[in-house]
């Protein structure tokens, strides 16, 4: 696939991606860029001292062997087969929160679909103001925007269909049983391993622009967490025993993403819950949430199409919360 306005440089590694560890000649490089043989070869240089392991071999030109475990926008966008997400990205190495610097951005009037990642992020948040520790390095932390123009009251179907994306995402990936707790959990073996946070601007009705963060712990060992973090968390590379190239997980994540988003876009939305049924860890189970003041328990009967959690309370009447954090109480 070919991109109007890609640079020469996501070119040039779609090309070698592409290609998939074959020789690609220079000339051929160099007809596809519009540029010179020797610029090509600049570029490639460029390219090495990112770490990049490029072979040649003379009058057969260049095969990539390798490339870093890096965080990069060109070459992200470069594996993408995303249509909207992710173009453009742009990849920090070390920011505040990426959530920020999207919402900075969509008040400039950035498009859908822009994404920033970044190798470390300074005062990353999750819900209910927590702190998410974004070692550097070692996850995927990112976020998009998305201009969805969706009832206000439907904002956390974005949650949802984003957390059952990047669940899919996840254990093709590795294998690992992973599991859903609602509304933005990814757990392993009751551990957390991703996150999400949507952000909104919008009015009563409608919103305007909606932020959605992720978070993904993908290569830390268990030494990488905070002790208060020791018993809650654990990363993919825990779950599947081995570690993971982030920028191949990144598109895979993206890739899934974009897809759900469209299908939500189609009006579609149900399809995704009766996928997420078999994901949920909570649905069945006698549950609390504790939302603001109050706390609701009783079975957790089903999401709903507005992305809430129903509960069954013991006096039979059913009760939906869009909010909340919750405690499994029985396991049965
Ligand atoms: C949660 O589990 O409470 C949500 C965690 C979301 C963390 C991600 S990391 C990328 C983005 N930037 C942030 O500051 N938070 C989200």
């Amino acid at each position: 696939m070919s991109h109007d306005r890609d640079s020469f440089d996501v070119e040039l590694l779609r090309t070698f991606y592409a290609a998939e560890g074959r020789y690609v000649s220079g000339e051929e490089l160099a007809q596809k860029l519009g540029i010179s043989r020797t610029a090509v070869w600049a570029h490639i240089a460029e390219f090495r001292k990112l770490g990049y392991v490029f072979e040649s071999t003379p009058h057969v030109g260049y095969r990539l062997a390798e490339s870093p475990d890096s965080l990069l926008g060109d070459d992200l966008m470069a594996r993408s087969s995303c249509k909207f997400l992710g173009r453009p990205t742009v990849v920090y190495r070390q920011t505040s929160s990426t959530n920020d610097r999207v919402a900075e951005l969509a008040r400039q009037n950035a498009a859908e679909g822009l994404a920033v990642f970044a190798e470390k992020q300074t005062q990353g948040r999750g819900r209910m103001r927590r702190r998410w520790a974004s070692q550097d390095r070692k996850g995927l932390w990112f976020s998009f925007l998305l201009r969805a123009g969706l009832p206000t009251r439907a904002a956390s179907q974005l949650t949802i269909m984003t957390a059952l994306a990047v669940v899919k995402a996840l254990h093709e990936a590795s294998g690992a049983e992973l599991e859903i707790k609602w509304p933005n959990d990814i757990h392993f073996k009751g551990r957390k391993v991703a996150g999400i946070l949507t952000e909104i601007e919008g009015d009563l009705d409608r919103i305007h622009y909606a932020v959605v963060g992720v978070g993904i712990n993908v290569n830390h060992q268990p030494e990488d967490f905070p002790p208060e973090l020791d018993a809650i968390a654990t990363s993919l590379r825990i779950a599947a025993d081995r570690p993971f190239h982030r920028p191949e997980l990144a598109v895979k994540v993206l890739a899934r993403i974009e897809e759900h988003y469209e299908a939500l876009r189609n009006g579609a939305f149900a399809e995704l819950l009766s996928e997420w049924a078999q994901w949920d860890r909570l649905i069945g189970r006698q549950i609390s949430v504790r939302t603001g003041e109050r706390v609701v328990s009783g079975q957790a009967t089903h999401v709903d199409e507005d992305g809430a959690l129903v509960l069954r309370l013991d006096s039979g009447v059913s009760e939906r919360v869009t909010s909340g954090d919750v405690t499994v109480t029985r396991i049965d």
